[in-house]
């Protein structure tokens, strides 16, 4: 095999981003499509200009024309999919958050080795040149030590219906755009914290409409992230350390979508503009889980993070019900 055959399963929104990186890729195709219909698959093929058109994701999975799929579903079918993805033989790249317990963690990771297929988490700003820049920064010294990470992910809804309200569905701004200051944290500190205290406000659909987390690591560090569905569009980092400050003002999204500054304000002297390379944001984990299949790479984003990833959320969410501070 010397290249991978793509499905999408599903035709989810954010499917028109990864479109675009699988067809930039060197070593990736996109041959199908599956929807729960099969007019609304050939209509999506059509539009998209995809070979293939499945009237449902077993059609999809069944077919010995894909290598590897995406799995853009409402969260709570992530695991599920995933799941028999791998049982068809399928590479699985399943969008974040990866699962919305530990036991479907553990069942997906199990299968992944049962079946010898590659199953990653779709953290597309991970495997982006500024995040790797912001981890050799870290891992160097350059910040001195680490005291704080402060982290926000917010935007606004324009209409109320969106898989996102839908408890049942895994809903919620932790779930959905806090996972990014979470994940950012745990990069930065290598790993996930020891306490965590949550603060939310549900709103009317009983998902958190505003959820805030302070995180403290095992080496006194702490984070605070913050996320929400109901303030205008904002996005940033910063990371403090004893020899100097570095903020980022578009850590999840591409270049082409705003205008992207890393800088680092040291305690001497003037803050300087760090150079980013451009990179399409979607390509890295396309060309990541291509690397695992096709060159037995190991994947960037390990299952352990992914978990780690989950496991934060969830105390996250118990001690925002619980108005105790949770000890992972
Ligand atoms: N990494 C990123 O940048 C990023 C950005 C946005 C979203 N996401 C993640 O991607 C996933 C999808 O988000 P999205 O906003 O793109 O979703 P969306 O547009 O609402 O699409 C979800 C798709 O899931 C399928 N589906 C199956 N069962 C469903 C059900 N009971 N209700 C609704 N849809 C159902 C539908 O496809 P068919 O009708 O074709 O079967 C639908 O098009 C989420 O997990 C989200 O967290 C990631």
């Amino acid at each position: 095999m010397s290249n991978i055959r793509w499905g999408l399963l599903s035709t989810a929104n954010i499917n028109r981003r990864l479109i675009p990186a699988i067809r930039a890729s060197a070593r990736g195709e996109l041959v199908a499509v599956a929807s729960r219909s099969q007019a609304s698959a050939q209509a999506y093929a059509n539009e998209w200009d995809i070979p293939q058109a499945f009237g449902s994701y077993e059609a999809m999975l069944a077919s010995d024309a894909v290598d590897a799929v995406y799995i853009s579903l409402p969260n709570h079918l992530h695991a599920e999919w995933s799941i028999k993805a791998m049982q068809h033989g399928k590479h699985v790249l399943c969008e974040k958050p990866f699962a919305l317990t530990l036991d479907e963690v553990d069942e997906m990771t199990a299968v992944s080795q049962q079946t010898n297929r590659v199953l990653t988490e779709a953290f597309m700003y991970r495997h982006h040149p500024q995040t790797k820049i912001v981890g050799e920064m870290v891992r160097n010294g350059r910040l001195g030590r680490i005291t704080v990470v402060r982290a926000v992910f917010n935007f606004a809804f324009t209409t109320r219906e969106n898989i996102r309200l839908v408890p049942e569905m895994g809903g919620g701004c932790l779930w959905d755009v806090g996972v990014y200051p979470l994940s950012f944290a745990q990069y930065v500190m290598g790993g996930p914290p020891q306490q965590v205290f949550g603060t939310q406000w549900l709103g009317e659909s009983g998902v958190d409409e505003v959820f805030s987390g302070q995180m403290v690591y095992a080496n006194g560090a702490m984070a605070q992230i913050s996320s929400s569905f109901c303030t205008p569009f904002h996005t940033q980092v910063e990371i403090i350390g004893t020899e100097g400050r570095l903020v980022l003002n578009r850590p999840f999204i591409g270049h082409n979508d705003g205008d992207r500054t890393l800088i680092f304000y040291p305690n001497e002297g003037g803050p300087e503009e760090i150079d980013v390379p451009e990179k399409e944001l979607y390509l890295g984990e396309i060309e990541d889980l291509h690397a695992a299949v096709l060159d037995g790479q190991a994947q960037y984003l390990s299952l352990d993070e992914t978990r780690n990833h989950v496991k934060t959320v969830l105390a996250l969410y118990e001690s925002a019900r619980t108005g105790q501070v949770i000890t992972l």
